[in-house]
């Protein structure tokens, strides 16, 4: 069955990159990014790789630990990753799951069979802190991912689970958001110091607060 937000993101023990992991232990008290490949050896897969890799620093800022996965074998992967740090200069810092028997992406529902049964798309799952599914997104293997706007994803779920707010659309970190509807004009003062904009009852903005 799909997986849906909310959900508690299934648990697994696997091979990567980096060793045996579990992923619920792996992940520990971080955020998560578990994202799917069609294939190793392709050219979309080896610069979506290489672009995780680049913007690591960016994942550790706020608090996300990446790992990727698709079903070909360790070793596969392993002959692989040379070629994306040759081809996208970089040193690939994060695991990638092998998956030859599809346990993860049956599990994660990552083969889309009237797309390919061969692979798995191009899924991505943001995971809590609490384990629970903050976001899905699936792409079709010949779309590379623009993994700026996932970081944009996980600042706005970063920032609306500390705060009653919403982000709108195209938002990014440091721009006014939305006061959740449910919050009263009476009660903004305390909870929003940096004061609100009221464009209608159910639009009002407010600086990001942190
Ligand atoms: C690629 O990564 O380039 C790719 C993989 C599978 C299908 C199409 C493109």
């Amino acid at each position: 069955m799909a997986i849906r937000l909310g959900d508690i993101a299934p648990d697994f023990t696997v091979e990567t990159t980096e060793g045996v992991v579990n992923f619920h232990e792996w992940l520990g008290d971080k955020w998560g990014i578990l994202f799917s490949h069609p294939k190793d050896f392709t050219p979309v897969c080896t610069t979506e790789l290489g672009s995780v890799a680049r913007l690591k620093g960016e994942f550790d800022k706020r608090n996300v630990k990446p790992i990727a996965i698709s079903v070909d074998s360790l070793e596969s992967h392993q002959l692989w990753v040379p070629d994306i740090n040759e081809t996208q200069k970089v040193t690939l810092n994060y695991p990638i799951i092998a998956d030859p028997e599809r346990k993860v992406a049956n599990l994660y529902d990552m083969i889309h069979p009237n797309a390919n049964d061969n692979f798995t798309v191009r899924s991505v799952f943001v995971i809590g802190p609490d384990k629970k599914v903050k976001l899905t997104i699936t792409y079709p293997a010949s779309t590379g991912r623009n993994f700026d706007e996932i970081l944009r994803v996980i600042d706005s779920l970063q920032l609306t689970a500390q705060y009653s707010v919403a982000t709108p659309a195209n938002w990014t970190n440091g721009q006014d958001v939305i006061i959740a509807p449910a919050i009263k004009d009476e009660e903004i003062a305390a909870k929003f110091p940096k004061g609100f904009t009221k464009v209608k009852p159910y639009l009002r903005y407010t600086p990001q607060p942190n």
